[in-house]
């Protein structure tokens, strides 16, 4: 069988800009700002609110909330709200998705440290990154569950007791890039790329709107504040840009082609990482250390595949870069899964949190090199009126902000056992398991009726979904995958200086000869995977300074600083002993196999290619195996043994 099949989805690409203007906000039929008054009053009130003993609601896959229609029209009609929100209010869309990076200014009048006014306050290749954007995303989830009350109050009675319970339970959605999309759909839900409008049934009849999951529009753009091209005439946000002119247009079929593509590598990477990843030093964040995948690395591949880095073609869209990223609507959708995924790796490691480690690269608040730990204030993301911030120890607790998400409550609801839960495990098992040689393990065993001391906890109610990999006329006992209980992991890591390229890039690996045309290159049956490093875009872009990148990089020695990923090879190489190209997945088949075989090709931020010179650029690549041991049943994860370095690719 060839790879996971693409389901080819089409999303409207050819509007032109003028046809796009034209949706605006929601037309209420009344001066909304007047009837606001009161609530944007306490909008000013920057305060992350502790929630602590009130309701606390599940935050929904964006598909699952969708399918609640109440909750569903009033988000869109929030967001479509705050992003009309003007500009200059610290929480409005602009306001709060320019905290991350640009517009680089104070918000709620937290100070830059000197030296650190050129960049935003996100944390990044730090072990606050999972952390700060906890706060901030409860900020945003804040933010819009009080528009939300507020328009749910605009419903002439008896619907707008209907709609004020809807907005009691409204929790920002999450975007799962990594479990199996429904057939024929794909991982980028049509609600996110689909139209640029949208059709909304609000208090004042139904009406077509401008999108707010499509793209966010500046009101106006601020050529002063954004003054890179071709950020300074790109006046909404842009996924994989048609082109580098003002005209261009997000081709969300390229995106939706550059996640599907990427799914088994992406599956695999966040499976890994809850199974065999229990150091939070080294699962929070991208620095290079002892492991060398991290949540944070898996969400920069995100980042450079949404923002359209698969192909040649050399616009990345604003997800692409540190710096604009948050202003596409895609990143609170993106980050609220990222957050998830550290709730739900807290629950498989409830000991494991933060220790004291340097900051790899500065933020607005902190220097490069500065020691952080678990009391290191999240700014500029205050729990207090009187200036106090919020700290990783006290939003260790998630559910003190009024959420938590499915597996955590259905967990919760089955067992009071302090141990870690067996909801939570079998949920890794079953949405992210799929590409793993341990799924193929426990269907083998279910179809054996597999009776044993432990006993197959899910036998007779399984969703016939267990695995991705192989077709069902393959069969198991006959193959080289498995030594009893036990299979070999094979992984891509990749170390890298993230200055190396002048910006963000990726890293595509194939099997055999890849494509020689790069528009070919995130479809071809042969990819294995990509791994995106998101970096900020190089001031070389600016236009009112004439200095290269390059030398400026030199002069700050940032080449040093290295910054690690992976690419899993593992499912690619089980296909093949199925193909029966390759005999088992020993070391001493495997290693000879990918040497002859594995080939990788660098991406750069202006379409250039390195075939096989990027040794040269600061970057090393290690193929690695270790041996796993497969789990029995749905509630135990895969027991990694200690990795092993095959060979190096330079
Ligand atoms: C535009 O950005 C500049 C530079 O950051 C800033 O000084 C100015 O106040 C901004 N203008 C508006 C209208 O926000
Ligand atoms: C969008 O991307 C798809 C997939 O690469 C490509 O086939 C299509 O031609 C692109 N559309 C436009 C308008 O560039
Ligand atoms: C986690 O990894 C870091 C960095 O490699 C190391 O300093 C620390 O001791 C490790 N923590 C534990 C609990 O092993
Ligand atoms: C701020 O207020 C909180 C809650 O009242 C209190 O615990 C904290 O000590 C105060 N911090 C300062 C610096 O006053």
């Amino acid at each position: 069988m060839a790879r996971a099949r693409l389901s080819l989805v089409l999303y409207l690409v050819c509007l032109a800009h003028t046809v796009l203007a034209q949706y605006t906000g929601y037309d209420y039929g009344f001066d909304v700002r007047t009837r606001m008054k009161r609530q944007l009053g306490q909008l000013q009130a920057t305060v992350v609110q502790d929630k602590s003993g009130g309701d606390i609601y599940v935050r929904q896959e964006i598909r699952q909330l969708e399918q609640d229609r109440d909750v569903w029209t009033l988000y869109i009609l929030g967001l479509s709200m705050m992003q009309f929100t003007d500009q200059s209010s610290p929480t409005s869309y602009y306001g709060i998705a320019g905290i991350h990076g640009m517009p680089h200014q104070t918000w709620g009048g937290v100070k830059p440290v000197p030296g650190s006014e050129d960049t935003g306050y996100c944390t990044h290749s730090s072990v606050l990154f999972p952390t700060w954007h906890r706060p901030y995303m409860a900020l945003y989830e804040q933010v819009l569950q009080e528009l939300i009350q507020t328009i749910a109050g605009f419903w002439p009675a008896p619907e707008r007791q209907r709609y004020q319970d809807a907005a009691r339970r409204f929790r920002i959605p999450y975007w799962d890039w990594a479990a199996t999309p429904p057939s024929g759909e794909s991982v980028l839900p049509r609600s996110i790329g689909g139209s640029p409008y949208v059709d909304v049934e609000g208090p004042n009849g139904l009406q077509r709107i401008a999108n707010p999951l499509f793209s966010y529009t500046f009101k106006p753009l601020n050529t002063t504040a954004f003054n890179y091209r071709p950020w300074n005439y790109w006046t909404r946000t842009l996924r994989s840009p048609s082109s580098g002119g003002p005209d261009a247009q997000s081709n969300n079929s390229q995106v939706a082609m550059n996640l599907d593509q990427n799914r088994p590598s992406i599956a695999q990477r966040l499976y890994t990482l809850f199974s065999s990843y229990d150091n939070y030093t080294t699962f929070s964040n991208n620095a290079w250390g002892a492991q060398a995948d991290s949540i944070e690395a898996l969400h920069d591949t995100i980042h450079t595949l949404t923002g359209g880095f698969g192909s040649s073609v050399p616009n990345p869209g604003h997800m692409a870069f540190i710096q604009w990223s948050a202003f596409d609507p895609i990143f609170f959708l993106h980050h609220c899964m990222v957050d998830r995924v550290l709730a739900i790796w807290q629950a498989l490691h409830p000991d494991a949190w933060v220790t004291p480690s340097p900051a790899l690269v500065k933020s607005y608040t902190t220097r490069q090199g500065q020691i952080q730990d678990a009391n290191s204030p999240l700014t500029p993301f205050f729990s207090h009126e009187n200036g106090t911030f919020w700290t990783s120890a006290e939003v260790r607790d998630h559910t003190k902000f009024g959420y938590t998400y499915p597996e955590l409550e259905r967990a919760a609801a089955s067992t009071a056992d302090k141990t870690v839960s067996r909801v939570t495990v079998q949920a890794v098992n079953r949405l992210y398991g799929s590409f793993s040689p341990a799924s193929l393990f426990l269907k083998e065993l279910r179809a054996q009726g597999f009776k044993g001391d432990r006993e197959v906890a899910t036998a007779g109610r399984g969703t016939g979904r267990t695995t991705d990999l192989l077709p069902r006329s393959f069969s198991l006992t006959e193959s080289k995958i498995f030594v009893g209980d036990r299979y070999h992991e094979w992984v891509a890591n990749v170390r890298v200086g993230t200055q190396a390229l002048d910006g963000t890039f990726v890293v595509h690996f194939f099997l055999g000869d890849p494509p020689s045309d790069p528009q070919a290159w995130p479809s071809a049956p042969n990819h294995v995977g990509t791994m995106g490093v998101f970096a900020a875009a190089r001031e070389d872009n600016r236009d009112n300074e004439g200095q290269g990148g390059r030398t400026e990089m030199g002069a700050h020695g940032h080449h040093d600083l290295a910054v690690s990923g992976t690419v899993p090879l593992t499912a690619a190489l089980v296909k093949k002993v199925a193909a029966g190209e390759l005999e088992s997945l020993d070391p001493a088949d495997v290693e000879p196999y990918l040497r002859a075989n594995l080939q990788r090709r660098v991406l750069g931020p202006k379409g250039e290619i390195w075939a096989g010179e990027e040794c040269m650029l600061d970057m090393g690549i290690q193929i690695v195996d270790s041996q796993v041991r497969a789990p029995y049943n749905e509630e135990e994860l895969p027991e990694w043994g200690e990795a092993k370095v095959s060979f190096e690719m330079c």
